[in-house]
C-alpha cells in the first residue's frame, strides 16, 4: 500500500506496463526514486531493486525457473494452491476407489475436478493476467469430465484412460506456468481489473 509499484518491479515489467497502455499513468520517476540503495544499480539490472536477503533469494529462484508467470495477489495465490492440493487429493481418491470398483466414490471425487460454471469463473479470474492460462485450465476440467462420465458408467478402463489424459493436462500446465505473487497495483496494471477485495467464490 505504501509503495505504489511492487518493489520487485523489474525493468521488463515496467517497460511492459508502459507499453500496454494501462491507465496507471507515468510512474513518478525511475525505480531509483524511492530507494537510495537503487541509485547504484543501473536501470537495466534485472534483479529486484532491494537487498533484503529473502527477496534476493526469491529473485534467484525466479531466475532459475523459466516457466511463464501467472500474476496473482497473495490471497489468490494461496487460493490457487489450496485448489491444487485438492485436485491432487481428488486424483488420489479416484485411483483408490477404482482399485476396489467403488464407482460411487470415484464419481464423487471426479466431480471436484470436473467442469462447472463456478470452476470456469475461477479459472478466468486466475488467468486474467496470463493469456493462455485460462484456456489450459478449462481444457483440464473438460478432460476431467471424461473421468466423471466413465465413473457414472461404471467403466473402469475408460475411467483410468481419461484419468491418465487428465493427469497429462496437469503436468502440461505445471511445465508451462509458475505463480508470480504481486501486489494490488501490479495486478491491476497487468489485468486492467480492480483487485479482488476478498476470497470471493470458493
Ligand atoms: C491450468 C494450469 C494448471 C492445471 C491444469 C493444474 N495445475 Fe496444479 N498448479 C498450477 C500452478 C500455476 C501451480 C503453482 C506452480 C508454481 O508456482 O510452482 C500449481 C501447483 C500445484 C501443486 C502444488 C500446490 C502447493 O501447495 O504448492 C499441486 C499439488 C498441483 N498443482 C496439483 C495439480 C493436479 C493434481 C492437477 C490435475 C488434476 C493440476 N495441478 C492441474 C497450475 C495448474
Amino acid at each position: 500500500m505504501s509503495v505504489r509499484h511492487a518493489s520487485h518491479l523489474s525493468t521488463t515489467m515496467l517497460v511492459a506496463a508502459l507499453f500496454s497502455g494501462c491507465q496507471v499513468g507515468s510512474p513518478p520517476g525511475a525505480p531509483a526514486a524511492t530507494s537510495p540503495s537503487a541509485a547504484s544499480a543501473p536501470t537495466t539490472a534485472p534483479s529486484p531493486p532491494t537487498s533484503h536477503p529473502t527477496l534476493v533469494a526469491l529473485g534467484s529462484l525466479d531466475a532459475l525457473d523459466s516457466r511463464k508467470p501467472v500474476p496473482l495477489i497473495p490471497m489468490m495465490a494461496h487460493h490457487q494452491k489450496q485448489n491444487m492440493r485438492d485436485h491432487l487429493l481428488a486424483v488420489q481418491e479416484i485411483v483408490t476407489a477404482l482399485a476396489v470398483d467403488d464407482f460411487a466414490a470415484a464419481e464423487k471425487a471426479a466431480v471436484r475436478i470436473a467442469s462447472s460454471d463456478q470452476m470456469a469463473q475461477m479459472c478466468t479470474h486466475m488467468g486474467a493476467g496470463a493469456p493462455g492460462f485460462t484456456d489450459q485450465a478449462l481444457a483440464f476440467h473438460k478432460t476431467a469430465d471424461g473421468v466423471l462420465a466413465a465413473a457414472k458408467a461404471k467403466d473402469k478402463k475408460a475411467a483410468l484412460q481419461t484419468l491418465g489424459a487428465t493427469l497429462a493436462t496437469c503436468t502440461a500446465c505445471h511445465d508451462a506456468w509458475k505463480q508470480e505473487v504481486v501486489d494490488d497495483a501490479t495486478w491491476q496494471a497487468k489485468t486492467q481489473q480492480a483487485p479482488p477485495e476478498h476470497g470471493g467464490h470458493h
